[in-house]
């Protein structure tokens, strides 16, 4: 069992915290107005998870995840997630979030960058909420989706990869985290799991991703 640290617990980080306690860890969610705020995700994910203030579930957890819009990737407690691997599901699209200051290459290094103590995987950034919690399945499935994974540390590649086949993914290992362009948003792979409607969720295995990947072009 481990501790989940989730920075940023709306839509996309709720559903990481639901999955991550069925899957039998602890999560400590957090938000920016405060533990009080999430009383009701609390009550419904029930013991295995508390809340807490961004810095606190950063200390607590031994894996963190940030789920919280772009431009407010400089709050994120560097300190309190030193020596952690930090999983980045933030996207950014210019068209709907202008220029963010500082941006060269991806978010993610980006946030590598203000997070230097820590080792930032990027992944579960390419699929709606509601089909992250649609599309989890058992390891061996024969409709098991596959998430892309980047970083620069293999360790916590790998890492992130074990928590996601625990929470229901297969992973395809992109490699370091300036690779994480291949599934930003505009990209083939940002909609693989996309159905007809924005709530329909179709599964994509780790050869449909490998494929959508590849085909991305700058
Ligand atoms: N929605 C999706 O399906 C989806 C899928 C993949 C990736 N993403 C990406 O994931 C990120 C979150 O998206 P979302 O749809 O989950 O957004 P959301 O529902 O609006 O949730 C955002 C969360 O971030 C928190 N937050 C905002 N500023 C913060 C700060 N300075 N410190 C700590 N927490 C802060 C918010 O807390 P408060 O409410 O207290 O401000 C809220 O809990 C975005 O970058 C998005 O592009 C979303």
């Amino acid at each position: 069992m481990r501790t989940i640290g989730i920075i940023g617990s709306g839509q996309v980080g709720g559903a990481l915290a639901r999955l991550a306690v069925a899957s039998g860890h602890r999560v400590v969610v957090s938000n920016s107005r405060g533990p009080e705020t999430l009383a009701d995700l609390v009550a419904e994910l029930g013991p295995g998870a508390r809340a807490a203030t961004p810095e606190e579930a950063a200390r607590a957890c031994d894996l963190a995840f940030v789920a919280v819009p772009v431009r407010a990737y400089p709050d994120l407690p560097a300190a309190a997630l030193r020596d952690r691997t930090v999983v980045d599901a933030i996207n950014y699209d210019p068209a709907r979030h202008g220029h963010v200051p500082g941006l060269v290459g991806t978010t993610s290094e980006l946030v590598q960058a203000h997070l230097a103590g820590s080792r930032v995987v990027k992944a579960c950034n390419n699929i709606f909420f509601g089909s992250l919690l649609a599309l989890a399945r058992p390891s061996g499935a024969p409709d098991r989706s596959a998430l892309p994974v980047a970083g620069d540390d293999a360790g916590a590649r790998a890492e992130v990869i074990a928590f996601l086949d625990a929470i229901g993914y297969d992973a395809v290992d992109a490699g370091p985290l300036a690779e994480g362009w291949r599934w930003q948003p505009g990209t083939p792979a940002h909609l693989v799991h996309a159905g007809a409607t924005v709530r329909e969720a179709v599964p994509a295995g780790v050869e449909r991703v490998r494929a959508a990947l590849a085909a991305a072009t700058r």
